[in-house]
């Protein structure tokens, strides 16, 4: 095993054993000031070792956005987890059922179709399964329009066997989060319901959640590792960043260009949101050049007003734009302190998307 960053391949992952316990910390400090039940989201590690550090520290389960991240962690020993997903199909409604037998998983529902199949999983199975009714809250991604909407499906759960109302599930957590969550709970209790569980989550409102009071639980995954995304929105510092690819200058152009072996297979091709002039990540030590173009194999850099060109064969760290976009495209990430590698583990759910 390479004792030395310097003895790394690349391009490969690279994370700062500190700084990660120094994120987790802050996340389950903050979740306990505030009596919020924190249930990370593993899709940004993909690791065992983590999400059991995470539970080490404090969280009452963990989340996972895939039935094959949850089988992956299910197997590593978490016993509480929730599919953060809308799982449809027979095939995954069999692997559900096999998983609740194993472990205790909650899930989401936004349609009675998705709710018709977990009721099938759980008479297979014979599980009862816990269901959180998924609420869009603004961000208009998956979940029901409505309070009413929300209410009917709660409802339906409620007059399921082999189902139980485990509460609401939003996400991210938007200024209109909270009226629409008091709307949906004050219908609930109308009918005699309750939501046992609030379940929200982002890494970048993370530390606002104490403000919409109706939120039991906490579901963050980027906080892990931050990356360049939650430093431009203020959700994290430089020294917070946590993971970094490692790259190797094969290529150096004079005046201004360098080309790296990290590409879109490395990095990801993954902007920060919203702002297309920064790149496809980071260089550190250069904060002026910018990855401008990406190609699988090769990044290429542009690097006026940085003074010299760094050499052939320099090994320059990138900060990705997307972190769990980058970790998923890799086998493995070396664990390290300083320029010291104490362990290389294997990213055991990466890939995992189904
Ligand atoms: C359903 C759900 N919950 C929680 C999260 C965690 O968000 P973040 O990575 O910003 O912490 C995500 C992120 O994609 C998500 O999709």
């Amino acid at each position: 095993m390479p004792r030395s960053t310097e003895d790394l391949l690349t391009p490969g992952l690279v994370c700062d054993v500190d700084r990660v316990e120094a994120n987790l910390r802050r996340m389950q400090r903050y979740a306990s000031e505030h009596h919020l039940a924190l249930r990370p989201h593993i899709k940004t590690h993909k690791l065992p070792a983590l999400a059991r550090r995470q539970l080490e520290l404090g969280a009452v389960g963990i989340t996972c956005q895939k039935l094959g991240e949850a089988e992956v962690m299910a197997d590593a020993g978490c016993a509480d987890i929730l599919v953060s997903y809308e799982v449809l199909g027979e095939r995954n409604l069999w692997r559900l059922g096999a998983l609740a037998r194993r472990v205790r998983v909650t899930t989401v529902a936004d349609s009675p179709e998705v709710l018709a199949g977990l009721a099938w999983a759980a008479g297979r199975a014979g599980v009862c399964i816990p269901v959180l009714i998924d609420l869009d809250t603004g961000y208009h991604r998956s979940g029901v329009a409505t309070p009413a909407h929300a209410l009917a499906l709660a409802q339906q759960v409620a007059a399921t066997p082999g189902l139980e109302l485990a509460g609401l599930f939003t996400y991210p957590t938007l200024p209109e989060t909270g009226p629409r969550l008091r709307e949906t709970l004050q219908g609930l209790a109308g009918c005699g319901l309750r939501a046992v569980v609030v379940s929200s989550g982002g890494t970048p409102g993370a530390l606002d959640t104490h403000l919409v009071p109706e939120v039991t639980e906490l579901r963050v995954g980027t906080y892990v590792y931050n990356d360049r995304t939650m430093v431009h929105r203020g959700a994290a510092a430089p020294e917070d960043v946590a993971v970094t690819v490692l790259s190797t200058v094969i290529s150096a152009q004079e005046p201004e260009r360098v080309i790296l072996d990290a590409g879109s297979k490395a990095l990801s091709s993954d902007l920060v949101q919203h702002d297309l002039g920064l790149g496809y990540g980071e260089v550190l030590g250069h904060p002026r050049a910018v990855i401008r173009r990406l190609y699988e194999e090769h990044a290429v850099v542009d690097m006026t007003g940085c003074g010299s060109l760094p050499r052939v064969g320099t090994r320059l760290a990138l900060v990705p734009n997307h972190v769990c976009a980058a970790v998923n495209l890799h086998d493995e990430i070396a664990m390290v302190r300083g320029t010291e590698v104490l362990e290389i583990l294997p990213v055991a759910a990466r890939g995992r998307s189904r």
